[in-house]
């Protein structure tokens, strides 16, 4: 006796077929880990980074349509990269550089000027390429942190530009409506730029996080990948800042 045949009822499109996607810092990390995701739910990938044969692994692994080397930070070349897409695009993640902190006594203004530019000004110079060039429900998304929220010594920058982010998000959402903006505020994410700040301190620092995050799990950046892909996907969301960091902030102030 043949036992009987169901039809696979939980088949499912992949949810951003036919889109395209674009990712500015996608050679490692949460770049990285946010084209492979995308692409595995079908959207057309284009990749930068500043390091072309990281750029070029990265873009090969990914099954990306294009990739670009350049550095975002470079607004003429930002916006000739924009003016160069040969289609329209749906959703652009913005990730880049780290985050500049020192304590007064240390303080590089140069550093700091770059920093502000790299976090603020980035943003800003994306939305106002992108605005001709994202189809209309399509998302922006640009990523914070959250462990700028508390205040300590060293701070005062990167707290200011924390509480910033989500105000500028607000205000780019709404001038750039129909196309949706909005922001990822991160904790420690175990990515190759955590492990080039803590250096020999990273192992340390990954299994204080397992002991006292209340979700008891370090954040990676697939955990980031897929906020990112559901922000692409629900057309209900703008203006709004998510804090994705196991409770960090809870327990770390
Ligand atoms: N990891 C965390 O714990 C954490 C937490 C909160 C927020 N964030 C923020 O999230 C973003 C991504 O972090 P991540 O941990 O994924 O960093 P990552 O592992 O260092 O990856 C950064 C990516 O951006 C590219 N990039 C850096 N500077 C760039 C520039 N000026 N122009 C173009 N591409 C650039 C890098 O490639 P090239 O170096 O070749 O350019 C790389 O592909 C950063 O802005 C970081 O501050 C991270």
């Amino acid at each position: 006796m043949s036992s009987p045949t169901f039809a696979n009822t939980n088949r499912r499109e992949p949810a951003l077929l036919g889109q395209t996607v674009v990712v500015i810092g996608g050679s490692l990390g949460i770049g990285l880990e946010t084209g492979r995701l995308v692409r595995a739910e079908g959207a057309n990938v284009i990749l930068t980074g500043r390091d072309a044969g990281r750029l070029e692994n990265a873009a090969r692994e990914v099954g990306a349509m294009s990739s670009v080397a350049f550095d975002a930070t470079d607004f003429d070349r930002l916006g000739k990269f924009f003016d160069e897409l040969s289609t329209p695009i749906d959703h652009v993640l913005v990730t880049g550089p780290g985050p500049y902190y020192a304590p007064l006594p240390e303080f590089d203004v140069d550093k700091a000027r770059a920093d502000v530019e790299a976090h603020l000004l980035l943003p800003l110079q994306v939305a106002r390429n992108a605005a001709s060039k994202v189809r209309p429900g399509g998302t922006l998304l640009f990523i914070g942190g959250t462990g700028g929220r508390r205040t300590a010594v060293g701070l005062a920058l990167i707290s200011a530009l924390t509480a910033a982010k989500p105000a500028l998000v607000k205000n780019l959402a709404l001038e750039l409506a129909p196309i949706r903006v909005n922001l990822i505020a991160a904790g420690f994410v175990d990515t190759p730029l955590s492990a080039a700040i803590l250096g020999d301190q990273l192992d340390a620092r990954r299994e204080r996080l397992r002991a006292t995050l209340p979700t008891r799990r370090v954040v990676g950046p697939a955990d980031i990948a897929a906020l990112a892909l559901h922000l692409m996907k629900n057309t209900a969301i703008t203006g709004a800042t998510y804090d994705i960091d196991g409770g960090q902030q809870l327990v770390e102030g």
